[in-house]
């Protein structure tokens, strides 16, 4: 059916009470792992890529990749562009083909957060793209961006509320105490925040920092209005400690066919664990 665009397919989500996971995928073999689980499960899909995915592997491989992927699909698949700063990147993938683009202007001042994300909400909305946009600051590593502890910033919820109805960004990734990457102990998550921030703006919003939330936290923040959940690190680790399980059983393998095979089965099997821990299993 071709990439479809993430907006239908998270207001579906939020109508409906459930999520939908964004995996960033680095290789075709996990892209292909994650369409397999929402495949096997009939799960809608996000397939991601972060700046740096979209330089290692380039942009016009990425785009016909996700391409071939969703035409053969028989579940809605949308591409997106995980947390860009750079306007002109944004425009060229959304140009491109993706589907969806993430303006992350949260580490500037409240109002040039506005105007950059205006800005690419009004190409956007041309184009049939999905935006979503980050307001306070998710703390933790994605890709070359890092954010201190001390510096995460949790969203306000009025702020939030002004902020779409300047830009009329349709996705909100407002910070609420989760963070990428592994948590040492357990996220501390503002649930009353994230359920306060949904009542005032209604629009789907998004949980980032999705690995190592314990599974009833997860529940909860998608009940009270996370419409899509992004998982990066527990992706990328399933893949990796797989293939050096397998380089470990036998140091010898030279052909990389023989040891993808259980990392692609990785992937999917945590795929698969984390779109029904959001509830999206049989929603396509
Ligand atoms: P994790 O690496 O914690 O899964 O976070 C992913 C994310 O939010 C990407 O934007």
């Amino acid at each position: 059916m071709g990439l479809v665009s993430s907006t239908p397919l998270l207001q579906e989500a939020r109508k409906n009470g459930y999520g939908i996971v964004a995996f960033n995928v680095h290789t075709l073999e996990m892209m292909q792992a994650v369409v397999d689980a929402a495949e096997e499960s009939r799960s809608p899909l996000i397939l991601q890529s972060t700046v740096g995915t979209v330089k290692h592997l380039g942009m016009d491989y990425l785009v016909a990749c996700a391409r071939v992927a969703a035409e053969k699909a028989t579940v809605p698949i949308a591409l997106h562009l995980d947390h860009c700063q750079d306007f002109d990147l944004i425009v060229r993938c959304m140009r491109a083909g993706y589907t969806s683009v993430m303006i992350d202007a949260s580490m500037h001042p409240f109002e040039e957060n506005v105007q950059r994300t205006k800005k690419v909400v009004e190409v956007a909305k041309a184009l049939g793209v999905n935006v979503e946009a980050e307001l306070g600051k998710v703390g933790g590593v994605e890709d070359d961006i890092v954010v201190d502890e001390a510096d995460a910033l949790l969203a306000d919820p009025l702020e939030c509320v002004e902020f779409i109805e300047r830009t009329g960004v349709p996705t909100l990734a407002p910070a609420i105490g989760t963070a990428h990457g592994i948590y040492k102990g357990e996220p501390n998550i503002d649930f009353h925040r994230i359920e306060e921030i949904y009542n005032r703006v209604g629009i789907p919003l998004v949980l980032h920092g999705g690995s190592g939330i314990p599974a009833e936290q997860v529940r909860r923040c998608v009940s009270l209005g996370m419409a899509k959940m992004n998982v990066a690190t527990e992706l990328k680790n399933a893949f990796s400690e797989s293939i050096k399980q397998s380089f470990l059983n036998d140091p010898s393998e030279l052909d990389p066919r023989k040891y993808m095979v259980p990392a692609k089965e990785a992937v999917k099997q945590l795929a698969k664990q984390k779109m029904e821990l959001c509830g999206c299993f049989g929603r396509a």
